[in-house]
């Protein structure tokens, strides 16, 4: 038998073969785990065993015991009481010690041959272990019914985990294009799998305005709604007064009162984004006398009306609240009395964020309050609504958050920010002692392009997965208890509805997950890849929309001295193979391929190219038309 053979042998016969015994996948990586050789058979009847008769502990166990029930077809009971036979309980124990290292999330699971337990300081922590629990077991799990697998095994485990920061979040942009109570449900049960646990509404903007105040019933009636349109963002035609305003949809008080109750009791907290001064169009065109500037307002169907412009943007349209009007401070008293009211979460978030103040410029109420209270700039003005702004929301027992922009001409004190234009914001608010969320926009912004943009849907910037999976929320030199967290946020002003989100959100909340949850030291981007294709595995049973492009070369096109046009591909994972052609004809992988740097052929038009691995096609074919490559490499 030569070395070849006996390898063969070995393969064969070892016991992990026989056994044919999965790598645990779990996202977030856990802080710790062993694994033993060898199963734990799912009982055909589970016996969920709450040890110690905590009622929020039945809750959960009920919930998990219907979502395992699913897809296997088992039966299972939730019981105080330990009748059932120990090898075929899941043990939910929960000791009340929050002091030790699980925390007040953490928990830890054991899986050996007697049975499974779920040890935990909180109902909370139970909840994460089930999760981690349903991410044992086998993909097929996350169907909706009728897989009818032989056996439902996982693998001997004891997992000892808690997470990084309490604040795990993902802002959902339902004011771009409005997503409805049970997709926002939906969008919840995802996070939780994820171990997510903030859901950020930005429920205001130009474009529509979200949620119901029953005192000004015009945020609604009239903001909610716009100019169906269908096509490229930023390219539509101007809103018209008299069209049909057929596009949009809000939440009334007692479906925001329904999705506080769902997310709650799946221990996710609901942070409300009130979006002033700025991106205000849809409350000015309900009530115009909200604005510095007399017009006839039209709630946006894009956002077109602002220009940006490298170092800055301007508006052509006031869009803003005017901040010398009593009549905002009043409006917004109600808007947030009523918000304060819904939402049991101690922070209210209130945007402040891309306020173009060239109308308060020109506004005769604004220089006149500005010379009354002696303030010499628009960002002291700016500075003065949101101190304004803070006091109501403080006098409604909360407490202010903001995007960075609120750091602009002084914060108010005891304000939390939003950092979003990098970590730059985060870190002044830390040293000057605010608590900070971590959100930079080069890291976790989950609507920007992940692959090439010739092959991605319409954005503005690029963040591919590499670059998200290497975020970390705390700055160096700054100190860690400043910083409250992370999350990801997904604007959607070219997400125009959920299977579009999905395709955004995954893989890079992923990234984001193992930011959030998994120590630093625990992160590796090679098994990290490996944990994304099992759990894409995953997400096609349970019917989520994923994007493939972590496979895509990331294109790149320069101009070589010899005044011709070179072309580098390069890779997001180092075991692809890429293959490519000039001819037109579309590559496999009995196409040339590469290896260094292209030259383009003199007569070329197209550049195609696809990745395979291990002879397989993982990539999609992307056509690079010869003129794009040559605009990016600053060639005519
Ligand atoms: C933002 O992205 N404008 C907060």
């Amino acid at each position: 038998m030569n070395m070849k053979h006996l390898f063969a042998f070995y393969i064969f016969f070892s016991p992990l073969f026989l056994l044919g015994q999965e790598k645990v996948r779990l996202i977030p990586e856990p802080v710790s785990y062993k694994q033993q050789e060898g199963y734990y058979e799912l009982p055909t009847t589970l016996y969920f065993v709450n040890e110690s008769g905590d009622s929020a502990v039945s809750r959960i166990a009920t919930m998990f015991g219907e979502r395992i029930a699913r897809p296997t077809g088992y039966l299972y009971r939730v019981s105080d009481t330990d009748t059932a036979k120990e090898e075929e309980s899941i043990r939910l124990i929960i000791n009340h010690k929050v002091e030790d290292e699980l925390g007040e999330e953490g928990y830890r699971l054991l899986v050996n041959h007697e049975g499974i337990a779920v040890k935990a300081n909180t109902a909370k922590g139970i909840f994460y272990g089930l999760q981690t629990l349903v991410q044992l077991l086998p993909p097929e799990v996350e169907h909706s019914a009728g897989m009818l697998l032989g056996q439902w095994r996982l693998p001997l485990v004891d997992i000892v985990d808690y997470p990084r920061f309490a604040w795990r979040g993902m802002m959902l942009d339902v004011a771009r294009h409005f997503f409805t109570k049970e997709e926002v449900k939906q969008f919840i049960d995802n996070m939780v799998k994820y171990k997510f646990n903030m859901l950020h509404l930005h429920l205001t903007d130009d474009q529509g305005w979200r949620i119901e105040i029953k005192s000004l019933p015009k945020l609604t009636e009239v903001g909610a709604w716009r100019g169906q349109r269908e096509g490229k963002w930023g390219t539509f035609s101007k809103p018209t007064a008299e069209e049909p305003k057929s596009y949009g949809g809000f939440y009334t008080q007692d479906d925001i009162r329904e999705l506080v109750q769902y997310a709650a009791e799946r221990y996710v907290s609901i942070l409300p984004e009130i979006d002033v001064p700025g991106h205000s169009m849809a409350a000015v065109a309900s009530y115009p006398g909200l604005s510095c500037t007399p017009g006839d307002y039209q709630v946006a169907v894009d956002g077109s009306f602002m220009i940006w412009e490298k170092g800055g943007f301007y508006g052509t349209i006031d869009n803003t609240l005017c901040p010398a009007n009593p009549l905002v401070y009043d409006v917004l008293d109600k808007v947030f009395t009523e918000v304060a009211e819904l939402f049991p979460f101690p922070y209210i978030h209130m945007g402040g964020d891309e306020c173009y103040k060239g109308f308060w410029e020109k506004s005769e109420a604004c220089k006149a309050l500005m010379a009354q209270e002696g303030m010499k700039d628009m960002d002291a003005l700016q500075s003065y609504f949101v101190k304004r702004v803070d006091s109501i929301l403080r006098s409604k027992g909360k407490q202010t958050m903001g995007w960075d922009e609120i750091l602009e001409g002084g914060l108010a004190e005891g304000a939390s920010v939003m950092s979003w234009r990098g970590m730059k914001g985060g870190v002044e608010a830390a040293r000057m002692g605010h608590k900070v969320v971590m959100s930079p926009s080069d890291f976790v912004y989950v609507d920007l392009y992940q692959g090439d943009p010739l092959a991605e849907p319409p954005t503005y910037s690029m963040l591919r997965l590499r670059k998200t999976y290497s975020f970390d929320p705390v700055p160096e030199g700054i100190d860690p208890s400043l910083i409250l967290g992370g999350q990801c946020n997904l604007w959607t002003e070219q997400i125009p509805h959920m299977r579009a989100a999905e395709y955004m959100l995954w893989p890079r909340a992923f990234a984001v997950a193992e930011s959030v949850w998994s120590p630093q030291e625990r992160k590796d981007w090679n098994s990290f890849v490996d944990k994304v294709e099992h759990h894409f595995e995953r997400f096609d049973h349970a019917k989520i929309k994923y994007a493939l492009s972590m496979y895509d070369p990331i294109v790149k096109a320069r101009k070589v001295p010899n005044g011709t046009l070179e072309v580098v591909l390069e890779k997001e994972i180092e075991s692809l193979d890429i293959y490519y052609s000039f001819d037109e004809t579309f590559p496999d992988n009995f196409y040339p391929q590469y290896y260094m740097p292209l030259s383009v052929p003199q007569e070329a038009s197209n550049l195609k190219v696809v990745s395979y691995r291990h002879g397989k096609q993982v990539g999609k074919i992307i056509n690079l038309p010869i003129a794009e490559l040559k605009k990016r490499a600053g060639m005519k």
